[in-house]
């Protein structure tokens, strides 16, 4: 009996260490330890055992069970050493998790500026608009007064789409805006209505642009277009700085530079003095373009620029957010980093 105790001791430490994953391990368990297995095999040997040594026979048949189900249990918990489908500690899935509230999701950060600055335009009495990411040349260059030959429409500065079943306008991804101050004046012509029009269009825009610190092929823009009866550009530039206050603070600074759009005359950049790196002093930064609408973008949208004024601007979103958060690289609002995006 004590050399038969031996025997399954020893192969049985031997053989538990060839299983090398979960089914094997089951198969050496219900070999050795299990209910059929060879220790309980064992027991009815124990009859045969004289008297005077029962007592040390039982122990030891007790020290080989107990030896043989701490290899087991050991294998179970601490992993399958060289076993692959074994690997990592025994987790206990009914466990409550521990709920850490500063990792709930939430919005990013482009859609949360997204709907502040719409909020705010809102108080300036501007309704959202949106149009069509997928566009034609007609509303993103022909109607805003890009004539054909303009370096804007450069396919390499654009994405064109192929479409085999192409008829008239060539379709591309929209490369500004602006498209949507074409669509809203379209769309009130058709439907028989006048000015006033006061319309915000945040939304997607795409230009081959090489990836930096400041540039992407994919970003955000935030259009406005307002045109009534007596539109000027004083009602342009207190528009936007009410903007600035509401947004960036009471000392906002603003500033106008004049510029050139084919579709604004007279045109400016728009710059705000801000600090885009956290440790740097503020500087000038360009958010965007602005102007008075041309008369041939209102001409070819049924308007007659001797009736109505307006102007209309597009500012970068992303530069917006970078400004007001103080994130120095563009690239940080698109890798989703966890520990960026809890962070701003
Ligand atoms: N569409 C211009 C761009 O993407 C920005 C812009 C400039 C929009 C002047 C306007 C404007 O509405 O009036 O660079």
């Amino acid at each position: 009996m004590l050399e038969a105790l031996n025997e399954v001791e020893s192969q049985g430490l031997a053989a538990i260490k060839d299983a090398t994953d979960a089914e094997s391990l089951e198969a050496w368990r219900i070999a050795y330890i299990g209910p059929k297995g060879r220790i309980r095999g064992l027991m009815p040997m124990m009859k045969d055992v004289p008297g005077d040594q029962k007592a040390a026979v039982g122990k030891r048949l007790n020290e080989v069970k107990s030896a043989l189900e701490s290899a087991f249990e050991a294998r179970g918990s601490m992993g399958g050493g060289k076993s692959t489908k074994l690997g990592g500690p025994m987790l206990d899935l009914t466990e409550p998790g521990v709920i850490d509230t500063k990792i709930l999701g939430r919005r990013h950060i482009i859609q949360r500026v997204r709907s502040e600055l719409v909020e705010i335009f809102a108080r300036l009495g501007f309704e959202v608009a949106q149009g069509p990411e997928l566009e034609d040349d007609e509303h993103n260059f022909v109607k805003l007064n890009i004539p054909p030959a303009h370096p804007a429409r450069d396919p390499i500065d654009n994405f064109y789409v192929d479409d085999p079943n192409e008829v008239g306008s060539p379709r591309m991804l929209r490369s500004q805006t602006s498209t949507v101050q074409i669509r809203t004046m379209e769309k009130m012509a058709a439907e028989g209505r006048t000015p006033p029009v006061k319309i915000v269009s945040p939304g997607r825009v795409y230009r081959p642009d090489t990836v930096d610190a400041t540039h992407s092929f994919m970003f955000h823009q935030i259009e406005g277009l307002h045109i009534d009866r007596g539109v000027s550009m004083s009602d342009l530039k207190s528009t936007l700085l009410q903007f600035a206050h509401a947004y960036f603070g009471a000392d906002a600074e603003i500033r106008l530079r004049p510029s050139f759009f084919p579709f604004t005359e007279p045109s400016a950049e728009f710059d705000m003095m801000i600090a885009l790196k956290p440790d740097e002093p503020a500087k000038w930064v360009e958010l965007g373009g602005c102007g008075m609408v041309d008369p041939n973008v209102l001409q070819a949208c049924g308007l007659d620029p001797e009736q109505w004024t307006g102007f209309a601007f597009g500012f970068g979103i992303e530069r917006i957010a970078m400004g007001k958060y103080g994130i120095p690289d563009i690239r940080m609002l698109y890798e989703n980093d966890v520990r960026f995006l809890q962070r701003v």
